[in-house]
């Protein structure tokens, strides 16, 4: 079957500063919490850094010249808060607003709609030597942060959202330790949870008085399935989207916490940091909710991943392994997920328009007589764009989708060792060569059709 997406939905790709930029230590940038993690002996695959990753920072012409090429509409991009902050406080540095405000330029001369988020997870460092996202003040600095980045880009931006995906910065960062800053604490990633609730609110209110463009939030949201058909089984389910889902969802969109979050991770965290009036700051009206879909999870009852895990009071729930088929990174392929997973938080969140603004595969590529064939990239996309044409038929309003990811990049604490471009990058020559994938995504843009 055919399906047209037509002119209005937004094909886009997306990508992130520490993941492509390099150029760590050029034009005023201070170091990140990624800057010292990925320095950290163990945290990576092969001790791989963001010291040079895409050299994007230097290329970053070249790399829209592709961009173009491929005829995308939009492009999410994250800016480097210690470009534009060192130390993540005090008078911006003109050299890093300057980097970003060409770059913006540099889209709309080529037609291309920018969508700007402001925190891709590269704190400045001299913010969490003060206790980073377990700060509140951390918030307060992040509001500062934006609102001079709204300032110079303001008027040229069609998206905005303060952080991508805050589950990954509490939870991975702080409860799970598997990100920077590597802290294994399940009461501080609940408790940092929180306060990017409260980051995310005061940094609407400052994007509002400032641009012009959609102001929204990018969550990535768990899709939960029951490994059995028992009470218990949903009950589990329920579980993990309290503590994965709305802990998030909730306090931006309704202005509360559900009782089952604040429940299941009352086992180890007090809340004492919820002041009253927080869930009012949390809470501003937004234009679009940003989800990014990779996986679904199985879940049932039974004894609750080991310590330290990314779930914070969830001891009576298991976790099924992943199923084949399965990407390079070892997570389940499954499409319906996206589908149910759009179906349902519509149905908990029915005046809000969707974006999906992550989707993607790392593939095992390989270059063959310089080109890489990537099937496997290529079927996980269309079912994915599938799965959006299923949950829009049956009317959820989604008006847009970015592959992740452009390039090849430094995939977090996997390093180099994940290649989930549509255009690879060589990194000891920094060549890009256009794979399949990129290919057939400039034909789907050109006709706005999926075709079997
Ligand atoms: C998401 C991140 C993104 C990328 C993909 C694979 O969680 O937002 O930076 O690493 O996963």
């Amino acid at each position: 079957m055919t399906i047209d997406f037509g002119r209005d939905f937004s094909f886009g790709v997306a990508t992130a500063s520490y993941q492509i930029e390099g150029g760590v230590r050029e034009g005023g940038r201070g170091p990140s919490i990624w800057d010292t993690f990925a320095h950290t002996p163990g945290k990576t695959f092969g001790g791989d850094t963001g010291d040079v990753a895409c050299d994007h920072f230097h290329r970053w012409d070249q790399d829209l010249d592709l961009m173009a090429e491929l005829g995308v509409d939009a492009y999410r991009l994250s800016i480097a808060w210690p470009r534009i902050q060192a130390d993540g406080r005090g008078s911006p540095n003109p050299a890093g607003l300057d980097f970003y405000s060409r770059l913006i330029d540099g889209l709309l001369a080529r037609g291309i709609a920018p969508f700007v988020t402001a925190y891709h997870w590269d704190l400045p460092q001299a913010l969490e030597d003060d206790g980073g996202w377990l700060n509140r003040d951390t918030a307060y600095r992040f509001a500062d942060y934006v609102d001079v980045v709204a300032r110079v880009l303001g008027d040229r931006v069609t998206w905005w959202a303060p952080l991508n995906e805050p589950w990954c910065v509490a939870m991975l960062g702080y409860a799970a330790g598997q990100h920077a800053p590597g802290r294994t604490s399940a009461a501080a990633g609940v408790r940092a949870s929180h306060h990017l609730n409260l980051a995310h609110g005061l940094a609407v209110s400052a994007l509002r008085s400032r641009v012009g463009g959609q102001v929204g939030a990018v969550v990535n949201l768990h899709q939960f399935y029951p490994a059995g058909d028992s009470d218990d089984d949903l009950a589990a389910c329920a579980r993990g989207d309290a503590i994965g889902n709305w802990i998030y969802t909730d306090p931006i969109l309704r202005g509360v916490y559900d009782p089952l979050t604040l429940e299941t991770t009352g086992a180890v965290s007090d809340w004492a940091y919820l002041v009253d009036g927080d869930l009012d700051i949390c809470h501003q009206p937004l234009d679009f909710l940003g989800i990014n879909y990779y996986t679904p999870n199985w879940v049932g009852p039974g004894v609750g991943p080991a310590e330290p895990n990314p779930w914070p009071g969830a001891r009576d729930i298991h976790w099924l392994p992943a199923r084949a088929p399965m990407t390079d990174q070892g997570w389940t392929i499954e499409p319906q997920g996206l589908t149910d997973l759009l179906v349902r938080v519509h149905q908990r969140y029915p005046e809000l328009p969707f974006l999906i603004t992550e989707n993607g595969a790392a593939m095992a590529d390989q270059v063959v007589d310089g080109q890489v064939h990537d099937s496997g990239r290529i079927d996980y996309i269309a079912a994915h764009l599938r799965a959006v044409a299923a949950a829009r038929q049956q009317g959820v309003p989604v008006g847009g989708y970015f592959v992740w990811s452009f390039l090849d990049n430094f995939e977090w604490s996997q390093g180099y060792s994940q290649r989930l471009g549509l255009v690879r990058v060589e990194y000891d020559t920094q060549a890009r060569i256009w794979k399949d994938s990129a290919t057939w995504y400039q034909q789907l843009l050109r006709t706005r059709q999926l075709v079997d």
